[in-house]
């Protein structure tokens, strides 16, 4: 691959802006300054430097973001900040999308990448990736409330019922619970469909994905191979 193709595949702006960076010495190979904009790389693992920040090439991009509340899952967000503010402007220049969205207020595990095919499998309705929530309630949680999540609640303008599976009561107002599709404000819904309302909400776990504890909110990190293996678990 050219050299300044490379970079613009990899976020650094258009054809003359990538080409400016090389000719006036910013791209470095192996610490090698690189100015001739034709040069050919073999893009696979490849490891450089622009302006002497470190940089490793992806083909794709797949994070993990631990969403903090008050920002919106949209590039024109209408009463909050937006959840790419949090992300760097390189990777939002590659066409990043958010992999389905979380509401302003919940917090958590929010996926992104600029790989269509791999978002579409994720996010398909008949591919049924579980989604795991901590859920606070306004009012005490009882066992009735638990069994009608378990054994399905019918939802106005949806068809069929929606199952919580993995439901777990962890205190009187607080319960862990998993999802298997992604409608409008599923977890919200479904709790208020039995009777209680959403205090907080919080998404923990995807597929077999962990948002690690060391990931503080605001904070997100690059999802590698075997991560992305672990998501795709139904
Ligand atoms: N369910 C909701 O109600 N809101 C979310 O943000 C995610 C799932």
């Amino acid at each position: 691959m050219r050299l300044d193709k490379l970079l613009i595949s990899q976020g650094f702006g258009p054809r003359k802006e990538c080409q400016f960076l090389i000719q006036h010495g910013a791209v470095r190979i192996d610490g090698e300054v690189c100015q001739n904009i034709k040069q050919q790389v073999n893009p696979k693992g490849l490891e450089y430097s622009v302006h002497d920040v470190d940089y490793l090439y992806r083909e794709h991009i797949y994070l993990a973001l631990n969403k903090p509340q008050g920002y919106e899952c949209s590039h024109q967000p209408e009463h909050h900040a937006s959840v790419f503010e949090l992300l760097p402007e390189l990777l939002i220049y590659r066409g990043l999308q958010s992999v389905g969205r979380l509401d302003q207020d919940t917090t958590g595990l929010l996926l992104f990448t600029d790989d269509g095919q791999w978002l579409h499998g994720l996010t398909h309705p008949k591919k049924h990736i579980a989604k795991t929530y901590f859920v606070t309630t306004k009012d005490p949680i009882d066992s009735t409330q638990v069994e009608r999540l378990t054994k399905g609640v019918a939802l106005r303008n949806e068809i069929g019922l929606y199952k919580a599976t993995d439901v777990r009561q962890l205190n009187e107002h607080a319960l862990q619970l998993t999802i298997h599709q992604g409608i409008y404000h599923q977890v919200k819904r479904m709790i208020a469909a039995v009777g209680n309302a959403v205090d907080t909400l919080h998404r923990s776990q995807i597929g077999e994905w962990v948002l690690p504890d060391t990931l503080a909110e605001g904070d997100w990190q690059y999802l590698e191979a075997a991560d992305l293996i672990k998501l795709q678990h139904q």
